[in-house]
């Protein structure tokens, strides 16, 4: 696991920006796209580059991480609806490759196993991207879930509920049920890229770098994967411990060695 301290969000954003240019350069064809603020520099940065440099995303497939049970893609709090605005629409990338759970499905259970199935199908995702939350969860695997879940139905927490409310007209119409890609499934990507900013997400990032590999902090099966780059700005890495040293391992890397 690599950790990259940066001085600010936007830095981060760059840095994951070149991953993801890195990795598309080397052959990558399938991103794994997350929702939340964590992302958004990174976006904004694929997106410049995209405009004034010419990056292309035309060869490229998207799945995104998790859905609302009950929200259809026409609807604005929709993950997919919202990766759309924030990403996919000033890009190049085929809207019809860009996949997400079906939230609107009868059965969201059965949709669930479609898109894990899917992404098994025509992955492994290449370059995953992912926020955290504050209880540590990614994608919304909340506390308790199985290290080697796969993409299923999951019940918020209401601290979950609480911290998206702001993108609802009313708290109350936060869905209690959504489809996540599990943490095996996450697991299976090729890179995992882990953004975090600000002092609030500090006690999940320590936990998730730090702690021991554990349900109780979703985040923690990082520590298990071959390839993952931790991005967090300095608030974001001000509980770690071994903060030094990162910062250390950073400017002396080998000048051969990517991210
Ligand atoms: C939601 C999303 C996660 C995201 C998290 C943190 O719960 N399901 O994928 O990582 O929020 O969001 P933010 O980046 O806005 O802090």
């Amino acid at each position: 696991m690599e950790i990259v301290i940066v001085p600010s969000p936007e830095d981060g954003g760059r840095i994951a920006a070149d991953i993801v240019c890195g990795a598309m350069e080397n052959g990558a064809r399938t991103l794994g796209l997350a929702t939340g603020s964590s992302p958004l520099h990174t976006y904004r940065e694929l997106i410049r580059r995209h405009r004034e440099s010419g990056v292309s995303f035309a060869a490229m497939s998207a799945y995104l991480l998790d859905e609302y049970v009950g929200l259809t893609s026409d609807q604005p709090q929709s993950y997919a609806h919202t990766i759309c605005t924030e990403l996919v629409d000033h890009l190049d990338i085929d809207n019809a490759r860009v996949f997400s759970p079906d939230g609107g499905a009868s059965d969201p259970s059965e949709a669930a196993r479609r898109y894990d199935a899917a992404i098994a199908e025509n992955g492994p995702i290449d370059v995953q991207i992912l926020g955290i939350g504050l209880n540590g969860h990614i994608g919304f695997n909340e506390p308790s879930s199985s290290l080697a879940s796969r993409t299923r139905v999951k019940t918020l927490t209401e601290r979950t509920r609480a911290d998206n409310a702001r993108f609802f007209a009313d708290p109350a119409d936060v869905p209690h049920h959504v489809i996540t890609q599990g943490l095996g499934t996450i697991s299976d990507a090729r890179h995992l890229v882990l953004i975090a900013n600000g002092a609030r997400k500090a006690p999940a990032v320590r936990a998730a770098v730090e702690g021991p590999v554990s349900a109780f902090c979703p985040a923690s099966v990082l520590q298990l994967h071959p390839h993952v780059t931790v991005i967090v700005d300095e608030a974001a890495a001000g509980e770690l411990e071994l903060a030094e040293f990162y910062r250390y391992t950073t400017e002396h890397k080998p000048a051969s060695q990517g991210y």
